[in-house]
C-alpha cells in the first residue's frame, strides 16, 4: 500500500469513533482530508463540525457539512486529525501544514483526540521532522535566536502565512526526549504563538494505517 492508501484506510476506520448527533472537531492535512470525505457519507448523523483551518472548513462546506464557530459550541465530542510524528506515548509533532495553532485549540476543546496517520509516522524519539513554531512576524529574528540557544536550527518557512497572519519557523536538529518540558519551554519564549509539540495534550487514541490493517494504540 502507498502512504496515501494507508491514510485513506485509517481515515475510514476513524468513522467508528464518531459519536452520532454530536459536534466533531476536524484536523488539517491529507489524512484529515480523507476523513472529511468519509464523513460526508454520514453527515446527516452529526450535529456539525469545528474546523482547524480555513482549508478544512472549505472542504467540509463543499460536502455540505455544517461548520460551526468554536465560540458558539459547548462541547466537541471527538477531534480527528493527522500528525507528522508520534511516539508510543501519543506525544505528537504537528503543524507540517501550518495549522498548528487552531489544531491545538480545537484539540484542547475536545473530549477525545483521535490521531490518524500512516504507520511511518510512529517514531521512537520525536524530532526528525522539523518542529513547526508559529511566531508573531515582528518577533521572528528574536525567536529564531532563542531557538538556536536551545540547540535547534530554525528555518523560516518560505512564502507561508498562517490563517492567523503569522509566520512559521521550522526547527531542525532537535532530539526531543522530554516533549512536555520542551513544549513548555518553547511556549515561554515571547513572540511564540504556538509550537507543534502536542505533548501536554497528546492524542487519546492513535490509529495507524498499515499493510496489515489499522493498528490502534490507546
Ligand atoms: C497540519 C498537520 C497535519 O496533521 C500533519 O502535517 C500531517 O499531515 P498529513 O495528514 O498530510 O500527513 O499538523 O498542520
Amino acid at each position: 500500500m502507498t502512504p496515501d492508501d494507508k491514510k485513506k484506510q485509517v481515515a475510514l476506520a476513524a468513522l467508528e469513533t464518531v459519536e452520532m448527533d454530536t459536534i466533531i472537531g476536524i484536523g488539517t492535512g491529507s489524512t484529515a482530508n480523507h476523513f472529511i470525505d468519509a464523513l460526508a457519507g454520514i453527515k446527516h448523523k452529526i450535529e456539525g463540525t469545528v474546523a482547524s483551518s480555513e482549508a478544512s472548513a472549505e472542504r467540509l462546506r463543499s460536502h455540505g457539512i455544517p461548520v460551526l464557530e468554536l465560540n458558539n459550541v459547548n462541547e466537541i465530542s471527538v477531534y480527528v486529525d493527522g500528525a507528522d510524528e508520534s511516539n508510543k506515548h501519543m506525544h505528537l509533532i504537528k503543524g507540517g501544514g501550518g495549522a498548528l495553532t487552531r489544531e491545538k485549540i480545537v484539540a484542547a476543546a475536545s473530549k477525545r483526540f483521535v490521531c490518524i496517520a500512516d504507520d511511518s509516522k510512529l517514531v521512537d524519539v520525536l524530532g526528525k521532522f522539523p518542529l513547526p513554531v508559529e511566531v508573531i512576524p515582528m518577533a521572528r529574528s528574536y525567536v529564531a535566536r532563542e531557538l538556536v540557544k536551545l540547540g535547534g536550527k530554525p528555518i523560516w518557512r518560505d512564502n507561508f502565512v498562517t490563517d492567523n497572519g503569522n509566520v512559521i519557523l521550522d526547527v531542525h536538529n532537535l532530539e526531543i526526549t522530554d516533549p512536555v518540558a520542551l513544549e513548555n519551554e518553547l511556549n515561554a519564549i515571547t513572540g511564540v504563538v504556538t509550537n507543534g509539540l502536542f505533548a501536554r495534550r497528546g492524542a487519546d487514541i492513535l490509529m495507524l494505517g498499515s499493510d496489515n490493517g489499522v493498528k490502534v494504540i490507546e
